[in-house]
């Protein structure tokens, strides 16, 4: 059992003088998407409210019950109901007289290599894809690989799975052959759709190469029949003939047209593999209707989007839930004109990002906190050098984003006015769950604020027993995040392993049927909630509770300091000792010899003096995965003096020498 110690509230953090919320500026409330009364409606009648969310969507055939949770925690919502997904994201728009408006605007890494594609010309090429997976001999239920870099192919071929009802199972195209090859068996995946490469950092990388050597290191039972592969870079490729199959062959001679089935709204959409406590990685299920619905809803309600004016990007890859929620699903789903982006920030040079902003007008920007740090860490000289007037609001998700880079966020990058929605949610909610309603919240900086309206969640001690709003005067206390009530977008399972779901997320409160998120948070004395972080970045020194991200953002909170990563590090006395690894910002690049004791000091003020780092390590880089989460089971293992784990899912498994060289 886990004793819940209290620490110092992570507002604390904020430097005093700072402004402590923001609410929303009155033009922008006033034309919002959704206002108070949303969370009135929702608590009035929740399921009622999911009902009529979900009635945005086209339904083939209306459903009658909105949840069915007699076999919790497997939830079945909007049941008996049908649809279509791919004809909600693409067709209805088209039939609705939208076939004229851009869907995606697609922006090579290669400058000038850039493709923009209306509703009418997605609908001709998913139906082109969908007649060509069926060729294929693909049928509802089948599942299909996709390796792919941020092409539209992507997408299409993302939309073309789920016109016919088979799932696709995305797998982010930085992962090694072997990671690619336990998803493909573990989904026993028919087809596998890649491309022969993709631009990263200025030079085309190889990607079929990974597949080839992926099938032949084979399964017991090769499930494989086909590999399409979408012609990117022109390189050269081996081929096995038979199996291999280019896509503009198949796919560029299918019929443009093709009727599409309805499904019943429990028809599986997708899968999508993420990684949990054991090696193996965990395949999550998720449906068609719900997931739709709660995918659409969000989009709407928390970007305040509007389809016929808005210029929507998402930074987030395809590979991970956010591109599938948020640069697929949610977007589509709205006839929204969004940005896909193939390549790094930095190239050709540091300003890309905003260019791009400035090139399409981007209205709304939502990407991850590692990267904003990393525009800190550049200057705003860098965007300062663009017009980013478009942008009206700025999004966050991934991880808890700390005060300092949130202001610098809506400072910066938002013109000191828009408002900044930080969201709380994870590969196995499927969409949004914890954030602010940009015009109804007055948002804090690195809190996720609340609930959802038709979301309940809470955070609770050991117990069970509700946490009570922060009393100022009183110590902190930090608890469990659970989800209390089902919710539409939620997975249906682990592929293969309804055991390990149960497992997973629902034994810790088995009692009382929570999901639990695997997150630590608390309340603030308004009751708003700051999601910690995973409880297994929560270190343990002297039997006191201290959150990494709240040393973090402390440390991160010094001019000094553009990036830090804490573990706890094994120690004979204490339990575990702090460990901070912090990379200099530019302005600061001089190791000079105070700093270290002054980043000790400031976690003392800040914090506690038992929150104060042990070790502070300069730092050239962090070791990131490629969706820029800080590996610190790595740095756990330099920490403790141990043979490195597992790096294959990293960047550029070389920091570690950088790493280590600099200590
Ligand atoms: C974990 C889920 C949601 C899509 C991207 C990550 C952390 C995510 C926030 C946030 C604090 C956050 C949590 C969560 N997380 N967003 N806004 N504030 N923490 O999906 O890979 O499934 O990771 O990311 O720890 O449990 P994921």
């Amino acid at each position: 059992m886990i004793r819940l110690h209290t620490v110092s509230p992570i507002s604390d953090i904020a430097a005093a003088p700072s402004q402590s919320s923001y609410p929303p500026p009155a033009d922008f409330a006033a034309q919002a998407n959704s206002g108070p009364e949303l969370y009135q409606a929702a608590e009035a009648d929740r399921l009622g409210f999911w009902a009529q969310q979900a009635n945005e969507l086209s339904w083939a055939k209306p459903f009658t019950e909105v949840l069915d949770y007699s076999q919790a925690p497997f939830a079945r919502w909007f049941a008996d109901g049908r649809l279509n997904v791919a004809y909600n994201c693409v067709d209805r728009h088209v039939e609705a007289g939208n076939g004229d408006r851009v869907a995606i605007h697609w922006e090579g890494e290669p400058v000038g290599d850039c493709r923009s594609i209306t509703y009418a010309e997605l609908l001709a090429d998913v139906s082109r894809a969908a007649n060509a997976l069926t060729a294929l001999g693909l049928t509802a239920g089948d599942r299909v690989a996709i390796y792919l870099p941020m092409i539209p192919e992507a997408v299409i071929a993302m939309l073309a799975c789920a016109r016919l009802g088979v799932l696709h199972t995305v797998v982010f195209a930085g992962f090694s052959a072997h990671a690619l090859r336990s998803r493909i068996d573990d989904a026993q995946a028919k087809v596998v759709i890649t491309s022969d490469g993709q631009y990263r950092r200025g030079a085309a990388a190889a990607l079929k190469p990974a597949v080839d050597e992926a099938l032949s290191t084979g399964g017991t039972q090769e499930s494989v029949q086909h590999v399409l592969v979408v012609r990117r870079t022109g390189s050269d490729v081996a081929w096995t003939p038979d199996r291999d199959l280019w896509w503009h062959d198949v796919v560029g001679a299918a019929e443009p047209e093709h009727a599409c089935e309805a499904f019943e709204a429990e028809q599986p959409l997708f899968l999508l593999y993420t990684s949990g406590t054991t090696g193996k990685p965990k395949g999550i299920v998720h449906t068609s209707g719900g997931y739709l619905t709660q995918a659409a809803y969000t989009h709407r309600c928390v970007f305040d989007l509007k389809p016929a004016t808005d210029v929507f990007w998402c930074t987030a890859d395809i590979g991970w839930v956010t591109g599938h929620t948020y640069a697929v699903y949610g977007p589509l789903a709205n006839g929204t004109t969004e940005v896909i982006y193939e390549g790094t920030p930095e190239y050709p040079d540091q300003h890309r990002h905003f260019q791009i902003i400035e090139k399409y007008g981007v209205t709304i920007y939502y990407t991850a906190p590692t990267l904003i740090r990393t525009f800190m860490k550049w200057g705003r000289e860098v965007p300062d050098a663009q017009d980013l007037s478009s942008l009206r609001l700025l999004g966050s998700v991934g991880e808890p984003i700390n005060p300092e880079a949130w202001r610098w966020y809506r400072r910066v990058i938002g013109a000191d006015a828009v408002p900044v929605v930080d969201t709380w949610w994870q590969t196995e909610t499927g969409a949004a769950m914890i954030c602010p309603l940009p015009g109804v919240a007055a948002a804090k900086p690195g809190s996720a604020m609340a609930p959802l309206p038709g979301i309940s969640a809470r955070i609770v001690d050991d117990h069970g027993d509700l946490i009570a709003p922060n009393d100022p005067c009183a110590e902190p206390v930090t608890g469990y995040l659970v989800i209390d009530e089902p919710w539409p977008a939620m997975a249906r399972g682990i592929w293969g392993d309804d055991q390990r779901f149960i497992d997973t997320y629902w034994s810790r409160f088995a009692e009382q049927g929570w999901y639990f998120a695997g997150d630590g948070a608390r309340y603030d004395a308004d009751g708003d909630i700051w999601v910690l972080g995973r409880i297994d970045d929560v270190m343990n020194v002297s039997g006191h509770r201290i959150s990494t991200a709240e040393v973090e953002s402390a440390l991160v909170g010094h001019d000094a300091v553009a990036e830090a990563a804490v573990v706890g590090a094994i120690d004979e006395q204490t339990g575990q000792r702090i460990c901070a690894f912090v990379v200099l910002a530019a302005s600061h690049s001089e190791v000079g010899g105070t700093i270290i004791d002054e980043l000790r000091q400031r976690v003392t003020v800040e914090i506690s003096p038992i929150a104060k780092p042990r070790n502070v390590h300069v730092v050239p880089e962090l070791p990131k995965t490629r969706s820029g989460k800080i590996m610190r089971r790595l740095l756990r293992d330099i920490a403790d003096g141990r043979e490195l784990g597992d790096t294959s899912t990293l960047v550029d498994p070389s920091v570690f020498d950088a790493i280590r060289a600099a200590d």
